[in-house]
């Protein structure tokens, strides 16, 4: 596997985006079953690999169980700082120590931890510091090196496109682009257009991002923007089948169905299930709280079980809880002519 050679080659490579506090090993051997192929480790503060010996190790111990999960899949990890040689020196440490396959450079999250550190969309305000940071890289480790970045800071600029472009004649492999400005974080539309002018400029493979919510969206991306291969970030929450239904119509230009209510509440089981063996049942059901309700997202009484499901401290007690609500939902079905929920 290797997602250069799938972007260069026309394969069209649909990546789950790397969302910090989501994408985990639980998540991510859920993924791969359903027929995901590619997804980027969420960020790592270089500072922190570099500075401080406890963060190393947690961070050591994470990226372990994540290539046990991945098998001989892609390991593409992502690291965030301002510092160019601190960067450098972690790049390394993930390439001959963590065994990456690439390295991605965050440039574009707005996640508040990342800006703290002036880093992630914030280096969009000193491209010159982003783009020193991005030569570097590309010079200290053998692997590929990745850009994963926003069109600017403010509506006022335009730097993301001016790094794009610098970054193509450094050598990096491949750029993510969320066409949205680092400032508006997620408020505004994401403007495809803005990925369609990158795509025309730069000779490097381009992934779009931003705004798909549907195996539809991904094909209109694609059409609209000429890129290379697609990101979906926010609209797999709960929702894994994204990945294989999108690569089925882009691929087969086959549409496969939505999961049915039955299939939604036994993968969200599955999730919870593995959560508690990777963490322990304590945390494992606290950081099921969140899924959960993206599993059942419009389902009947959806909210009414979500809200009985938090009390819960047991994986027992929310198992049978899910188990209980999908007998309702059989129940239901069967009373009903038209079959929503199979
Ligand atoms: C909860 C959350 C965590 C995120 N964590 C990261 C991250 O670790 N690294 C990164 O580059 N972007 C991160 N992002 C941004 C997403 O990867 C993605 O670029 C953005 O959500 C736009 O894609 P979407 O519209 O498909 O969600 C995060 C977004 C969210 C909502």
């Amino acid at each position: 596997m290797n997602l250069i050679d799938d972007l260069k080659s026309g394969k069209y490579p649909v990546i789950a985006a790397p969302l910090a506090g989501y994408v985990d090993p639980p998540l991510v051997s859920i993924l791969l079953e359903l027929g995901a192929q590619y997804m980027i480790y969420p960020f790592i503060s270089s500072e922190g690999l570099i500075k401080r010996s406890i963060y190393r190790n947690q961070v050591a111990g994470k990226l372990k169980a994540w290539r046990e999960t991945m098998h001989d899949g892609w390991n593409h990890f992502q690291l965030f700082g301002r510092d160019q040689s601190i960067m450098a020196e972690a790049a390394i440490i993930l390439e001959k120590e963590e065994n990456a396959d690439a390295i991605d450079l965050n440039m574009g999250c707005s996640v508040k931890k990342v800006w703290k550190a002036e880093s992630g969309s914030s280096l969009l305000k000193t491209p010159e510091i982003a783009l020193n940071i991005v030569e570097s890289v590309i010079e200290a480790v053998d692997i590929p090196v990745t850009l994963k970045t926003r069109t600017g800071w403010s509506r006022e600029d335009e730097n993301g496109f001016w790094l794009i472009r610098e970054s193509a004649k450094l050598g990096i492999a491949a750029v993510t682009l969320h066409p949205r400005r680092g400032k508006d974080q997620w408020n505004s539309d994401a403007i495809w257009d803005e990925i369609k002018q990158i795509v025309s400029e730069v000779d490097v493979p381009i992934i779009g991002n931003g705004d798909i919510k549907s195996p539809s969206d991904t094909v209109k991306m694609l059409n609209q923007t000429g890129c290379n291969g697609v990101m979906i970030g926010r609209a797999s929450t709960g929702n894994p089948w994204i990945f294989p239904r999108c690569q089925s119509l882009i691929h087969d230009g086959f549409d496969m169905p939505e999961p049915s209510a039955v299939e939604r509440i036994d993968i969200c089981i599955l999730h919870i299930e593995r959560l508690v063996q990777f963490r322990g049942e304590d945390i494992g059901i606290r950081e099921s709280r969140k899924h959960v309700g993206r599993y059942l997202k419009g389902l009947p009484i959806a909210s009414k079980i979500r809200k009985e499901i938090v009390l819960f401290n047991t994986l027992n007690e929310v198992r049978n809880k899910l188990i209980e609500y999908k007998h309702y939902l059989q129940q239901l079905n069967s009373e009903n002519t038209n079959e929503i929920i199979k």
